[in-house]
């Protein structure tokens, strides 16, 4: 009875106290955390590019007038279901779902052109002055089986004109997609456009295809047998060589668009001849989001397999999320698809600046010092290393060579008392003393 006592006791024991006297404790290596599948670490040597494109990002919305907006991470779930499409590949498979305390389903945003929409919505943003051009850049998540160009979270750029119907503003959108790609120095830029439509011809549209692919179903991939069903404009897009022998002699929207959708496109495309842009018209365009009617286009490089942005108008969004009739048009781009191609061409990022000084510190005294000196440098907006932790000379020199700085301040127990510093060009070896009150004086003094 004693013994099953202690042997119940032991097994309702916290483990740490399980270990018998005298036995030597095991210790297991913890294994070593990775990121999330798909989700990738922005390293500070991959910085200069994503910094490069948020800099022409910004430059692009300046000069066009966009004014930036946030929106958060997480949306309801309702919102991509109507937006993006319930049959779509996006909400049927790619969304993180949060599961939050209240009654609402959260999700971490696919895209964001929904929730641009949405906010636009709710706050009431149709008082401001139309055509109202925002435009976005974060991370985006979609639950893709990763590869090169491929990710589970992906940053885009988006830029979305809102309250417009003029055919100017879908030609302008991508022209500065372009203009974006140009300031990257990417090249061989190639602009695939197509128009689907509005609601009436596309729907008299789909009918005609469906009689096309009827009889033809059991030929077809098991994705498009379900978009017969479904979605059946995302045939056209499907790259399956069975499903591709098809698409030839199915009929084209183009040649069934109403006389507005026909006028709005054909206005689209003289505008962009005006503007010298060459463009391939894809009959077989028709992008993977419901919101999408008019005009989409999709940008990619002839040198890289992926596109890099798309887009296209969205005329009907903002009713399927339950506002007034808001016709609109934007693009995203996807950054680091654009990382990607810049790699691929050795395209520079920002450039780094060096700091113009490193300061060294000898002593306690002097590294009590160096804070005060790091504050006043601060102040003057020098940009200043130090490896303030170390206390040889010799480490420091060579830190401080190593971090490219033009000078470097060497403060010392005598400089400390005499209330000096050496002041040394790091390019020429060429050392000076000068009084400690002075330093941001005597650096500004030098180039
Ligand atoms: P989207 O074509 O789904 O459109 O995405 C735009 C761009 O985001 C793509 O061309 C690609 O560069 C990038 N992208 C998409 N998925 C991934 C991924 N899994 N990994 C890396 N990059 C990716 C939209 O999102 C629409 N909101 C565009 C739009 C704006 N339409 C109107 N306004």
């Amino acid at each position: 009875m004693k013994f099953g006592l202690w042997h119940l006791s032991f097994h309702f024991m916290p483990k740490f106290l399980q270990q018998k006297k005298g036995a030597k404790t095991k210790k297991k290596a913890k294994t070593l955390l990775q990121s999330p599948k798909g989700m990738h670490d922005i390293l500070p040597e991959e910085q200069p590019l994503f910094l490069k494109i948020r800099q022409v990002g910004e430059k692009i919305a300046d000069i066009y007038n966009f004014s930036k907006i946030d929106t958060p991470i997480l949306e309801q779930k309702a919102i991509f279901e109507r937006a993006v499409g319930e049959a779509t590949d996006i909400v049927q498979k790619q969304m993180f779902t949060i599961k939050s305390r209240g009654d609402s389903q959260l999700v971490l945003r696919p895209e964001g052109t929904a929730s641009v929409m949405r906010a636009y919505l709710q706050h009431g943003l149709a008082h401001l002055p139309h055509p109202l051009k925002l435009f976005y850049e974060g991370p985006m998540f979609r639950y893709e089986q990763p590869q090169a160009g491929r990710y589970r979270q992906f940053y885009q750029t988006g830029f979305e004109i809102i309250g417009t119907e003029d055919p100017i503003y879908d030609a302008q959108i991508i022209l500065l997609a372009k203009n974006f790609l140009e300031e990257l120095k990417l090249k061989k830029i190639n602009i695939q456009i197509n128009s689907i439509g509005c609601n009436v011809c596309r729907e008299k549209y789909k009918e005609k295809l469906l009689a096309y692919y009827k009889g033809k179903q059991n030929r077809l991939c098991a994705d498009c047998r379900k978009r017969l069903v479904i979605n059946p404009l995302r045939i056209l897009d499907c790259k399956n060589p069975h499903c591709e022998v098809f698409k030839k002699d199915a009929p084209v929207m183009l040649d069934n668009l109403c006389s507005n959708c026909k006028t709005h496109f054909k206005e689209v495309l003289e505008y962009l001849d005006e503007a010298s842009l060459i463009y391939n018209i894809n009959f077989h365009l028709v992008r993977g989001l419901d919101y999408y009617n008019k005009t989409v286009f999709e940008i990619s490089s002839d040198e890289f397999d992926f596109a890099l942005g798309g887009g296209g108008r969205y005329d009907y969004l903002s009713q399927m999320l339950g506002g007034p009739k808001v016709p609109a048009v934007g693009i995203s781009l996807g950054i680091e698809r654009l990382v990607e191609a810049m790699k691929i061409k050795n395209l520079e990022g920002i450039v780094v600046r060096k700091p113009k000084v490193f300061l060294i510190q000898l002593g306690s005294q002097a590294k009590k010092k160096s804070i005060k000196i790091l504050k006043e440098l601060y102040e003057a907006g020098i940009k200043t290393a130090e490896a303030l932790d170390k206390d040889s000379l010799r480490v420091q020199l060579k830190a401080a060579d190593k971090s490219g700085a033009d000078f470097a301040l060497i403060l010392g127990q005598r400089e400390v008392l005499d209330e000096s510093i050496i002041l040394r060009d790091m390019r020429t070896g060429v050392q000076e003393n000068i009084a400690i009150n002075k330093i941001v004086e005597e650096i500004k003094k030098r180039k």
